[in-house]
């Protein structure tokens, strides 16, 4: 057993998709949760600058000595696991490398895509998914005005669901079997995505991304076993507008907001 914390980011309130999802699973468990508001979005920034942004906050979470780190970010899953994860420690569990595998088992012909510029330029989810489905088709699209529509709460406006709209007929023109919500601020926009398309057409990864982290702390037996269920919430700017952008996935309820070492 271990009731060391664990720690889980994103470049800002995408990852509490993800978060809401394991609170759900590992109740117990003590969580640091940093939202990297400041150097959002993650999705057009060079492999160079990721490996230097998540490596501040690998070194943030390993002062705060977690058990194990949650990449809730596809972006940083993408372009900075295989450089950063044999550097330390704790445990990493990134969110495109473990879910890509649980997506194949479905051996679909056509998989579409929704993710960032970086992630969709990594490739990273087409050569995971045919790393173990070779015969599925994996057309990928990058939705960059997505992550600013979720963190400025522009959901609601003209532009932002024609832009949503525009996306998924690109997509939809390759007779597709489920699309792939590959970034984890994508779910905050499914209420306009079903309005267009059914339900049962979307995955979110964050569902199979916490049942697998649950079994794995599980069989590793480093779940926590006191009771005592802490949830510390950090962002590097901005703390009012993550408050309320954060709604639809997690209560905030009290935030710190703290800046990171700059790495040379
Ligand atoms: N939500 C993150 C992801 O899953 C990063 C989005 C961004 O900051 O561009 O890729």
């Amino acid at each position: 057993m271990d009731n060391s914390p664990i720690g889980i980011f994103d470049s800002g309130v995408g990852g509490l998709s993800v978060f809401s999802q394991l609170v759900q699973l590992l109740p117990d468990e003590n969580y640091i949760y940093f939202g990297d508001t400041l150097n959002l979005p993650y999705g057009n920034k060079t492999k160079e600058e990721l490996i230097k942004i998540t490596q501040n906050i690998f070194d943030f979470f390993k002062a705060k000595k977690v058990k194990a780190v949650v990449m809730a970010c596809n972006t940083t899953s993408a372009l900075t696991y295989d450089t950063l994860s044999p550097k330390y420690d704790f445990k990493i569990y990134p969110i495109v490398q473990t879910v890509a595998k649980e997506i194949a088992i479905g051996n679909y012909r056509n998989i579409g895509i929704f993710a960032t510029q970086g992630t969709v330029n990594s490739h990273a989810y087409k050569k995971e998914i045919q790393k173990y489905s070779p015969n599925t088709q994996v057309f990928e699209i990058a939705c960059p005005e997505w992550v600013n529509i979720v963190e400025k709460e522009l959901q609601e406006n003209e532009d932002s669901i024609n832009n949503i709209k525009m996306h998924l007929d690109e997509m939809l023109v390759h007779n597709i079997d489920k699309i792939v919500l590959g970034c984890t601020h994508y779910p905050y926009l499914l209420n306009i995505l079903t309005q267009f398309a059914p339900e049962e057409l979307f995955i979110n990864p964050a569902r199979h991304f916490a049942q697998y982290i649950y079994q794995n702390l599980k069989e590793n037996n480093i779940l926590c076993e006191e009771k005592k269920h802490e949830h510390k919430i950090y962002v590097s700017a901005n703390p009012k507008q993550f408050a309320t952008a954060s709604r639809l996935f997690y209560k905030v309820q009290e935030i710190e907001e703290i800046k990171l070492a700059v790495q040379s």
